[in-house]
């Protein structure tokens, strides 16, 4: 069964139509990249599948067999879906250990021992060379770009989702930190192995450090007019 099902997803914005009728599938253990220029749609996409309420969306999208469409964003991440921001918020007053700590107890029955977390959390910080005094600031506060980037991969870490986007994971990052982020990433999947990741940029440079076993390339707004309807080509690389 394939971890995730997209099929003929539409998605608007009140009378605006941005997506029409998109469909693809994610198997399990897969990274798949997703490549398209400004204002193609991408982040429609993510938003949409991760439920913000924004959005208009008619279509279906099966989270391992099961429609998450009709789902409010916080049930489908406890379903196991999980959405890095391309623009990630700042919280004061919340620090990111304790962010980190409800966001995995949320999704478990029993809260995690807190000798546990820490365990889990400095051996994820250290995969990612973050310094350890990021676990005790505001989540995101004066974060610097890449920094914020590696947060969201820091809990990408912490929550092990069955289905991760990455929305533009990639951009602001010097390449030691693409490095890093992409270590984190390839690192998740080994310890989960039926994990699947969508990850969508539109810079090439992340396929030299991520070797993903799709790429599919949305086509731009040129191709999209010429075309009866927008899709995603799919191709294996
Ligand atoms: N809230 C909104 N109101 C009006 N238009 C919107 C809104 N959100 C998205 N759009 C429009 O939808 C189109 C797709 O936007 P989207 O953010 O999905 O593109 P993207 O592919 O993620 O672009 P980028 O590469 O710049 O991140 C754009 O033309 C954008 O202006
Ligand atoms: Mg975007």
């Amino acid at each position: 069964m394939n971890t995730l099902q997209v099929q003929n997803l539409s998605a608007g914005i009140e009378e605006k139509q941005i997506l029409k009728e998109i469909s693809f599938s994610l198997s399990p253990g897969t990274i798949t990249v997703i490549m398209g220029p400004n204002g193609s749609g991408k982040s429609t996409l993510a938003n949409s599948l991760m439920g913000h309420p924004q959005y208009k969306v008619s279509g279906t999208a099966q989270l391992e067999g099961e429609d998450i469409i009709s789902l409010e964003a916080d049930e489908r991440s406890k379903k196991g879906l999980f959405l890095s921001f391309q623009y990630p918020a700042e919280i004061e007053g919340v620090t990111v250990s304790n962010f980190l700590r409800q966001a995995v107890n949320a999704r478990r029955e029993k809260p995690i021992r807190v000798s546990e977390f820490k365990r889990l959390l400095a051996q994820n910080m250290e995969l990612l060379h973050m310094d350890h005094d990021f676990a005790n600031r505001y989540l995101n506060k004066g974060f610097s770009g890449g920094e914020k980037k590696k947060m969201e991969i820091l809990q990408m870490l912490m929550l092990a989702p069955t289905v991760a986007i990455l929305d533009e994971t990639d951009s602001g990052l010097d390449v030691d930190a693409l490095r890093q982020v992409c270590e984190g990433i390839t690192t998740v999947k080994e310890r989960n192995p039926q994990m699947s990741i969508l990850v969508i940029t539109h810079y090439q440079r992340i396929l030299e450090y991520l070797n993903p076993d799709y790429h599919a390339q949305r086509r731009d707004r040129k191709d999209r007019r010429q075309a009866a309807r927008s899709r995603y080509r799919r191709e294996g690389v």
